[in-house]
């Protein structure tokens, strides 16, 4: 059974309102007729304009994060409901740049999940290993961690919602890009995992690979059995490389 495959840029960090604007004038023409799902995370700040100026396209917009509360005291923090009332449709979660430099735990990670699928959208949790785990052979050890703990007390209707992104954190932004062979055995881990979780429905689950994903390498990637798609950072910054990407499918 083939999947639809899913390309989602995160943008990250990067691109005010107008240059939103320019980039998805210069995308939606180039990705028009692709036989692939396209999702692209934005800044807060560009997230009404972006979804006005896709209205008529297939492109959906998202968040790169929310909080796990839907109002209160936390300065500087959004609601998924505030999310979904400016119309984002999905939310990426548990980042590595989020776990490493916000010091975000598997527990908070779970609490947003869960309140992401209450606000209907729909979560993309990260997962993956740093180098020093794989070197010490913890990889598998780490992935079945996040992915029971992040994935907790979600039930078995919501969780083919869910789409799960693995992205080893030595290949994000480095321009060290896992080999397809070494990629696919870790969706193939992460799909065996999600079978012993919730059985049955390893296989409606959508798998993305993420970390210096580019057009040069991103068909042998998605051709692999276990991946359904990807997670692009940097390459997703400029109209003409995303588009590639998606070609690629
Ligand atoms: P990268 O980022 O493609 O720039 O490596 C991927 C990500 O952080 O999601």
């Amino acid at each position: 059974m083939e999947k639809e495959h899913i390309i989602v840029g995160n943008w990250k960090m990067y691109k005010t309102e107008q240059e939103t604007v320019e980039f998805l004038q210069t995308l939606a023409p180039l990705v028009a007729a692709v036989n692939a799902r396209v999702y692209l995370a934005v800044p807060f700040t560009s997230i009404p304009t972006a979804v006005k100026v896709t209205e008529k396209t297939n492109i959906v917009i998202g968040a790169q994060n929310m909080n796990d509360a839907t109002k209160g005291a936390f300065t500087g923090e959004i609601a998924g409901i505030m999310l979904k009332a400016s119309g984002a449709e999905f939310v990426i979660l548990g980042h590595s740049e989020r776990r490493e430099l916000f010091k975000e735990d598997d527990d908070f990670i779970n609490r947003k999940v869960i309140r992401a699928l209450k606000d209907d959208l729909q979560p993309i949790l990260c997962i993956g290993e740093t180098l020093d785990e794989r070197e010490l052979g913890k990889t598998e050890e780490v992935l079945a961690r996040q992915l029971q703990k992040g994935l907790k007390k979600v039930s078995m209707e919501d969780v083919e919602k869910i789409i799960i992104a693995y992205e080893p954190v030595w290949a994000i932004g480095t321009g060290k890009t896992a080999t397809p062979e070494l990629a696919q055995e870790a969706h193939r881990f992460i799909r065996q995992t999600l079978g012993t979780l919730f059985s049955g429905k390893e296989s409606k689950i959508s798998l993305l690979y993420g970390g210096s994903v580019k057009p040069d390498n991103a068909a042998l990637l998605l051709s692999q059995k276990d991946i359904n798609g990807a997670l692009v950072g940097g390459a997703s910054l400029d109209p003409k490389s995303f588009a590639d990407i998606i070609n690629a499918c």
